[in-house]
């Protein structure tokens, strides 16, 4: 038995949660491997919504085992809020919510430093979802984090107190008045206290060392998938540098941030919208600043799950799309959100750029300073609302071409299509 792994081949909010969700039945483990709460994933059925930012997206079905792996970084503030509010929905995570004692640790004073950082930056600003995800990946790589696992050592006030005061020191410098910054709405030192009180919390759940506890499951026979976090164009390696974030998105990730041999992926679902969004800076060669963006976004919910912010948007970049694919070794495709694309009589999807006055068809090493202008093939749009799965009537003929059109352009079959926020909006191929 091997992991199956989902992760999103854009910039992020593929709906990788939905998918997640609907996969679920099928496995008795989901798994996140990197990332912290700058994702947002939303889960929609029965008429409710939920959107998830450190949880694993398996936790709707109870016979699921959701597991927080190394690679993943805990806010346990959010982490609280979160299951807070799936307690309300009746969702208990007490039984099936395991967290690795290898997780690291946002503290406040990382989220200090990221708006620290951030707002020093300037017009060059990454767009960060100041979650404190820079600063806190940072600290990991030069070996001075805290991990779920110092939780319970005895030291471990001290060596936040150490940690907090050098990460105040750095805000100092920046020049950045903490005093009068709100972290979600409250003063540094309210924040503090929320966060120390939800240590409680985060040690009531079950922690685990995820590494053996994966490779034991798989050994057992049990089914896993790993859910990633953003996308592969903001990988730290692969994305848009600098405008990334600071995990391995990318299938890479999933040996790394779960203990797993590369030899024991098994299926890869590459998770991608019809069209393409952005949300922060960065590069983003075929964003419509038109009508029509802006109707992807209306009509598209183009919102951050996380942040609020409006997301670009734009047409479908295929070479974006086949970079991602390479990277991943993607064996499945799902494509995400075609019912946004109703009301189009046409639909462009970009084939090749245009750079220094040369035909490329990659994603270059100066993405982010030089201009790629799109070149694009233009397809026929549907032009019909979308019927729904359980309607007993098949998908628009314009649409079935959409889809084999990218299927031979990119030489990956598309195994999933989802038309609609809800569970049911699903298609299998
Ligand atoms: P994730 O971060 O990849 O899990 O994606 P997000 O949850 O941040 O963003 C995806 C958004 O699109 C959410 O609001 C979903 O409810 C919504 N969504 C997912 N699939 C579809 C779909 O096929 N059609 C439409 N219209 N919305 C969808
Ligand atoms: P999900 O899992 C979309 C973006 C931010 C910013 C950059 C760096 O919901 O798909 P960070 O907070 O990581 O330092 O921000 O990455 N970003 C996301 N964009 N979806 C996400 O997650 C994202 N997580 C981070 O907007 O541009
Ligand atoms: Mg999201």
């Amino acid at each position: 038995m091997n992991v199956d792994v989902l992760l999103g081949l854009q910039w992020g909010d593929e709906g990788k949660g939905k998918v997640v969700d609907v996969l679920t039945p099928e496995y008795e483990v989901v798994a996140r491997f990197q990332g912290g709460p700058n994702a947002g994933h939303t889960i929609e059925f029965d008429g409710k919504k939920f959107v998830l930012h450190t949880i694993p997206s398996g936790i709707f079905n109870r016979d699921t085992v959701n597991l927080i792996g190394n690679g993943v970084i805990i806010d346990p503030a959010i982490l609280e809020r979160e299951i807070k509010k799936l307690n309300e929905s009746d969702i208990d995570v007490s039984s099936n919510l395991f967290v690795s004692r290898k997780a690291h640790l946002i503290l406040p004073s990382h989220r200090l430093l990221d708006a620290a950082s951030e707002n020093a930056k300037g017009k060059g600003k990454i767009g960060s979802t100041l979650k404190g995800i820079g600063p806190t990946y940072t600290d990991k790589v030069s070996r001075e984090g805290l991990r779920v696992g110092d939780i319970c050592a005895s030291d471990f006030k001290d060596r936040f107190q150490s940690l907090k005061e050098k990460h105040l020191q750095l805000v100092k410098l920046f020049g950045f008045d903490y005093k009068n910054h709100l972290i979600d709405g409250i003063d540094y030192e309210a924040y503090e206290q929320q966060w120390m009180e939800s240590l409680t919390q985060l040690n009531a759940l079950q922690h685990v060392d995820s590494e053996y506890y994966i490779n034991k499951m798989l050994r057992q026979g049990k089914k896993i998938l790993a859910e990633g976090a953003q996308g592969t164009l903001l990988d730290i390696d692969f994305g848009s540098y600098p405008f990334v974030t600071s995990s391995n998105t990318t299938i890479a990730g999933v040996c790394s941030g779960l203990g797993l041999a590369p030899n024991k992926i098994g299926k890869v679902f590459g998770i991608f919208k019809a069209y393409c969004t952005r949300v922060g800076s960065g590069p983003f060669p075929t964003e419509l600043l038109d009508e029509t963006g802006e109707n992807m976004r209306q009509k598209g919910r183009e919102f951050g799950s996380t942040t609020g912010r409006a997301r670009r948007c734009g047409w479908l970049d295929l070479p974006a799309l086949e970079y991602a694919i390479m990277l991943n070794g993607v064996t499945e495709l799902i494509m995400m959100k075609a019912d946004v694309l109703d009301e189009l009589s046409e639909i462009k999807v970009a084939t090749a750029y245009r750079m220094d006055g040369n035909l490329i068809d990659y994603v270059p090493f100066e993405a982010c300073t030089k201009v790629q202008d799109p070149v694009y093939e233009v397809l026929p749009g549907w032009n019909q609302p979308m019927p729904e799965p359980n309607s007993g009537q098949s998908i628009p003929e314009a649409f079935e071409k959409y889809i084999r059109y990218i299927e031979h352009k990119v030489n990956v079959p598309i195994s999933m299509v989802s038309t609609g926020p809800d569970r049911t909006q699903t298609w299998f191929r």
